[in-house]
């Protein structure tokens, strides 16, 4: 493989100027992509990522209500007044179907926000992770792999979903001239990678959501390769780019 592949611990980890003509993929496993890839499987028209909830409420109010969905999480509890939390179980098509949803996370649309000066933003996760590796063999520019960490801090769930994309895209060979990013991530998918459930269920993320969360996000974000879909980011709005919905 001819193209550079490079890896941010956290949505904070680098400067958004190194993204620059780059194809971009913001991983956050637990759960923004999770939620992301969900919604848009379900049936949702778009996504708009936010950074906060003061540009969520500038957006909301000035949109025809039936048609929008004003969604996210802080500390991974659903904000108050909002329709939705940001557990993918929430995003069923019953739910979802033809709205767009404005959605704001604590690291995740942070992570893609920054990521806005990437020639192609992709969103992944494990349960669209073939559809995410199947755009990457085709394109030809140099790919990073954003993970969105938790404040600042590096996040095994996030980092073990881009080992499993290295691993994929080298054949299972790191290169020598990988970046340390790249190398841990690679190392991480090595040991752990033959059980994606147990090792996010021992995430530092995981414990959080232990009190926040009744459904089993944990289990059901660790399923790979469940959806045929490819959040990419145009326009401030995120749809499925391989969009058969
Ligand atoms: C985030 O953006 O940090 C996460 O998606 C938080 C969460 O699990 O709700």
């Amino acid at each position: 493989m001819n193209k550079n592949i490079d890896l941010c611990v956290s949505a904070h980890s680098f400067q958004e100027e190194e993204l620059r003509d780059k194809v971009t993929v913001v991983i956050d496993v637990l759960r923004a992509s999770s939620t992301i890839v969900t919604a848009l499987n379900s049936g949702a028209k778009g996504i708009i990522p936010v950074q906060d909830m003061d540009a969520a409420g500038k957006i909301s109010i000035n949109l025809d209500s039936p048609n929008f969905l004003l969604c996210g999480e802080k500390d991974g509890k659903k904000i108050e007044g909002y329709d939705l939390g940001n557990s993918p179980a929430e995003y069923s098509p019953e739910t979802v179907k033809g709205k767009t949803i404005i959605f704001k996370t604590s690291n995740g649309t942070q992570a893609i926000k920054r990521s806005t000066m990437s020639k192609e933003i992709l969103v992944g996760t494990f349960l669209n992770l073939q559809s995410v590796l199947n755009r990457l063999r085709e394109v030809e520019n140099d790919i990073v792999l954003v993970c969105a960490g938790w404040k600042g801090r590096l996040a095994l769930e996030d980092m073990l979903c881009a080992g499993n994309i290295a691993h994929e895209l080298t054949g299972g060979h790191l290169p020598g001239d990988a970046s340390d990013g790249v190398k841990v991530a690679f190392g991480l998918y090595e040991k752990f990678g033959n059980d994606i459930e147990n090792t996010l269920r021992n995430s530092n993320h995981a414990k959080r959501l232990d009190h926040i969360t009744e459904n089993d996000d944990i289990s059901y974000c660790s399923q790979l390769n469940t959806m045929d879909v490819l959040p990419t980011l145009k326009e401030g709005i995120i749809t499925d780019a391989n969009g058969k919905k």
